[in-house]
């Protein structure tokens, strides 16, 4: 084919020039190259979706499951090239990734069975001592806060792909730096406490903060080493022999994003929530001010804020591992009520160990 297109190029740039044999040519070597670029785009994703099944640790069931997960992943794929393309002209501020959740269907990672059993927060239900905190508005904000570098706040944790119990992490988030800053010692709290003994909650499926900070003020709350991290809702094991006894003097709703700052600057992190759609769970980095729907949530724990090329942020850790979005934080426009985040902060003071 490649000799007979040759021939024919040769003879007719001869005959009328050297136009019509680049042209010719041409013609030839795209539809080569376009072969080459079709295989070695099917080649590349095969490499991509290995590679990217040993990064995140998938392991699928049979080969019926893996080509279904495969099929998700590569609509997935599709949007995030198209996504990070708008990103690249300036047309996005922020990026997405081929992250653990690019072979999920929008049902698993929004689920709604589980919504329906969400506890709905209720006025009557909100506990005595919760109470408003408005800020002097005449006290001027830091530019940036970031209370990470105080070595108070964490490594990352990972809550895993069922068991999304934002409550328990971002409570605790709360506590482990709010504990740290005044009693100088960083421990990790746990979770699992929170997702198995306080009957406030719902497991995996449903909880409140101030359910969270009315429980661990009452019971306190032990080292997770001493219980565990176990991504699903067990029996309690509680031990108040090994618990760390930590006297919450009182919780509250901040109300507005001032107050809030105002909070986070002088007080340390704060637990807040975030209407999200799929596509947050994709969050590679940048500015996150995409859209958000009000059947998904996330809870975080605000850990500080800034401004990046005029626009301000929230700097939020969230509990997805450390390869989600900036090494598993996340920055999310702030000053406007993005996605209702300023809807439910909230914190609580230590004062000591009782
Ligand atoms: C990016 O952020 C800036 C500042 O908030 C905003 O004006 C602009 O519209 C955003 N760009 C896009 C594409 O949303
Ligand atoms: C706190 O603010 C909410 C909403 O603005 C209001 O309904 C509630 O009465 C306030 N509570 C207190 C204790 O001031």
């Amino acid at each position: 084919m490649r000799g007979q297109d040759d021939y024919i190029g040769a003879n007719t740039s001869s005959l009328t020039g050297v136009r019509p044999f680049i042209s010719c040519r041409m013609r030839t070597l795209l539809v080569i190259a376009t072969i080459i670029l079709a295989a070695s785009a099917a080649n590349f994703l095969d490499e991509e979706w290995s590679t990217w099944k040993t990064n995140y640790e998938k392991k699928y069931v049979n080969s019926k499951e893996e080509g279904v997960r495969r099929q998700i992943w590569e609509e997935t794929w599709h949007k995030v090239q198209k996504h990070n393309s708008l990103a690249e002209k300036g047309l996005k501020n922020y990026t997405l990734a081929m992250n653990m959740f690019a072979d999920m269907t929008v049902k698993e990672l929004i689920p709604t069975a589980c919504n329906s059993k969400r506890i709905q927060p209720k006025q009557d239900t909100k506990p005595e001592s919760s109470s408003n905190f408005t800020c002097d508005s005449k006290k001027k904000i830091k530019n940036v806060v970031d209370w990470r570098t105080s070595g108070c706040v964490s490594p990352v944790k990972n809550s895993g792909l069922y068991c999304q119990a934002w409550w328990a992490f971002s409570t605790v988030g709360v506590l482990e730096s709010r504990y740290c800053i005044k009693k100088k010692q960083l421990i990790k709290f746990s979770e699992q406490q929170l997702i198995d003994c306080n009957d406030g909650n719902d497991g995996c499926c449903a909880g409140s903060f101030e359910s969270d900070f009315k429980y661990v003020s009452q019971k306190g709350i032990m080292a997770s080493k001493n219980y565990e991290y176990k991504a699903g809702q067990f029996e309690c094991e509680y031990n108040p022999m090994k618990t760390v006894k930590i006297k919450v003097n009182k919780y509250y709703t901040l109300i507005g994003e001032e107050s809030i700052a105002n909070e986070v600057e002088t007080n340390g992190p704060v637990a807040v929530t975030m209407y999200i759609t799929p596509e947050f769970f994709l969050y590679n980095g940048g500015v996150f001010d995409g859209e958000c729907f009000s059947n998904g949530q996330a809870g975080m724990t605000i850990v500080g804020f800034g401004s990046a090329c005029g626009t301000d942020y929230w700097l939020l850790k969230n509990n997805w591992g450390k390869k989600w979005g900036e090494s598993g934080y996340v920055r999310v426009k702030r000053n406007n009520n993005h996605c209702g985040i300023a809807n439910t902060a909230v914190a609580g003071d230590i004062v000591g160990s009782k």
